[in-house]
C-alpha cells in the first residue's frame, strides 16, 4: 500500500506547511495596507493569501454573481476553509470590491460638513450651510428641514434622502 518513502511523504508535509506559513506572512505584511477593515477581513486574509497577494483582487470590481465565480475558481484552484469562513469571504469581497459600493448613510445632525458634501452630493458651501443652520436652529427632523436652508440643492437631497439619518 505504501507506494511513497515516508522521508519523501514527510518532506512534502513540510514543504507545504513551510510554503502555506510564508505566504500567510507575506499576504499578512502586504496586506496591512490594502485590505480594508471591515467584518471577513481576517478570513479572507487567511484564505485568499495562501496563494498570492490581495494586489490579485483588491483592484477588481465585480458584482457578488462575479465574486462568486471567482471563488469558485479559486475553490477549484484549491483554496481551502469552512462553508461558513467563504459566506464571510464573499460578503467581505462584496462589501469592499464592489461595482456598486455599498450605500452610505449619514446622520444629518452630527456629520461634519466634509462628510455631509461627500455623502449627499452638496457642495462644500452648501454642507456648511447645513452645519451652520444645524448650529443656530437645532437638529433636523425631518427631509423638508433640509430642503429649507437656503441655496441647498434640493434635487440632491431629495435623490439621496434614503441615505438620511436624524
Ligand atoms: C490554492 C491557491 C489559491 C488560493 C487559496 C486562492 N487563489 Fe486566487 N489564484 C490562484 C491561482 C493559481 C491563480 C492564477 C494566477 C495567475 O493567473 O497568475 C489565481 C488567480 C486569482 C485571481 C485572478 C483571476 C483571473 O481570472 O485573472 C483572483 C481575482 C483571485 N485569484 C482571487 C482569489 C480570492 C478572492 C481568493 C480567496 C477566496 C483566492 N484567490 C484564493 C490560486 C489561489
Amino acid at each position: 500500500m505504501l507506494r511513497y518513502p515516508i522521508a519523501h511523504l514527510r518532506s512534502t508535509l513540510l514543504w507545504l506547511i513551510a510554503a502555506g506559513c510564508t505566504g500567510e506572512l507575506a499576504f499578512a505584511q502586504a496586506g496591512k495596507a490594502q485590505l480594508p477593515d471591515g467584518p471577513g477581513r481576517a478570513v479572507t486574509q487567511r484564505i485568499c493569501g495562501n496563494c498570492h497577494g490581495p494586489g490579485i483582487f483588491t483592484k477588481r470590481r465585480l458584482d457578488r454573481e462575479g465574486w462568486a465565480e471567482v471563488v469558485d475558481d479559486m475553490i477549484r484552484r484549491g483554496a481551502k476553509g469552512e462553508d461558513e469562513d467563504f459566506v464571510l469571504v464573499m460578503d467581505y469581497l462584496v462589501q469592499n470590491f464592489s461595482k456598486t459600493p455599498a450605500v452610505r448613510r449619514i446622520n444629518v445632525n452630527s456629520a461634519e460638513a466634509a462628510e455631509l458634501a461627500e455623502v449627499l452630493g452638496l457642495a462644500e458651501d452648501q454642507a456648511v450651510a447645513l452645519v451652520e443652520h444645524r448650529r443656530a436652529k437645532g437638529n433636523f427632523k425631518t427631509i423638508d428641514d433640509l430642503k429649507k436652508v437656503p441655496g441647498i440643492n434640493t434635487q440632491a437631497v431629495e435623490e439621496r434622502k434614503d441615505r438620511i439619518d436624524f
